[in-house]
């Protein structure tokens, strides 16, 4: 994995903020009110959490770090960067964005092409697109499929080359929008083992509570486009009026073993 943690990008001056997100507000096209003036910081190295109900707006902030989606008002900055259009190609090659519909990430004819698309689009040189195309695959035990066409895969298993197609970027910073979903068990446990790895700025959207607590320390709780709770996981996760306030349910209520 060492190839995909390096960043084409030089190391951020100290002190600068790997995202600060400023009173972040957007409106979907068809004037749903989705991210309500957000704010946001996270430090390098930092691994976050975002949690809440279903439309709270997890998947909205994501679109947004990366130029996917724009905000009508406030700023997104990423490693000091301002998001904007002349931006948005650099901000791309420092934001690795997993979509959570892996047929939102996966079009080349073969997996291998999927994963080697962007170093390849970043001009790297092609050992090392080769290798960290290999290494990417490798990470997600997915070698074996690298001649496949995306299409012909199971869900899990399209889950597991998006990630590939992230990890290859080689970003500082990975958002990801829920990357254990449909993953089985031992490949949920073996992406959270290089999460945890990996020595990256990582903000994971997701429902799998029992991943927030093993792997992210901090938890922002979103709810109706807003920043309801931003503490250690740690009591988020043990806020039962909290929780059920926002449509959640602490870990013993899985039956998970870590509660
Ligand atoms: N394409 C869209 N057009 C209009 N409104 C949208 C669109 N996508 C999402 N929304 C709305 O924006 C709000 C935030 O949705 P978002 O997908 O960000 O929620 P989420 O927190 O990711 O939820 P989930 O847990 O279901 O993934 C919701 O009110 C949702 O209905
Ligand atoms: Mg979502």
């Amino acid at each position: 994995m060492t190839a995909t943690t390096t960043s084409v990008h030089p190391a951020p001056p100290e002190g600068v903020a790997a995202l600060e997100v400023d009173a972040l507000r957007f409106d979907y096209p068809d004037g749903t009110p989705s991210l309500q003036g957000l704010s946001l910081r996270v430090e390098p190295g930092e691994k976050v959490a975002l949690i809440g109900p279903n439309g709270a707006g997890k998947s909205t902030l994501l679109l947004n770090l990366n130029g996917i989606l724009r905000g009508q008002s406030g700023a997104v900055r990423v490693f000091g960067e301002t998001l904007s259009d002349a931006t948005v190609r650099s901000i791309r090659g420092r934001v690795g964005l997993l979509f959570s519909n892996p047929d939102d990430q996966l079009f080349s004819p073969t997996v291998y092409e999927d994963v080697a698309y962007g170093p390849l689009h970043m001009g790297l040189p092609l050992d090392e697109v080769r290798e960290r195309t290999q290494d990417a695959l490798a990470a997600v035990g997915m070698e074996a499929f690298a001649d496949r066409p995306p299409h012909r895969l199971s869900l899990g298993q399209k889950k597991r080359v998006a990630i590939a197609t992230v990890l290859s970027m080689g970003t500082p910073l990975l958002a990801l929008d829920e990357p254990s979903a449909n993953l089985d068990p031992l490949a949920r446990r073996e992406l959270i083992a290089l999460l945890d790895r990996l020595p990256l700025t990582i903000l994971v959207a997701t429902h799998d509570l029992a991943m927030v607590a093993d792997l992210l320390p901090r938890s922002v709780l979103l709810d109706g486009g807003e920043v309801v709770a931003d503490r250690p996981s740690a009591e988020v996760l043990n806020d039962g009026p909290l929780l059920a306030a926002h449509g959640l349910e602490p870990l013993s209520a899985h039956g998970h073993p870590h509660a």
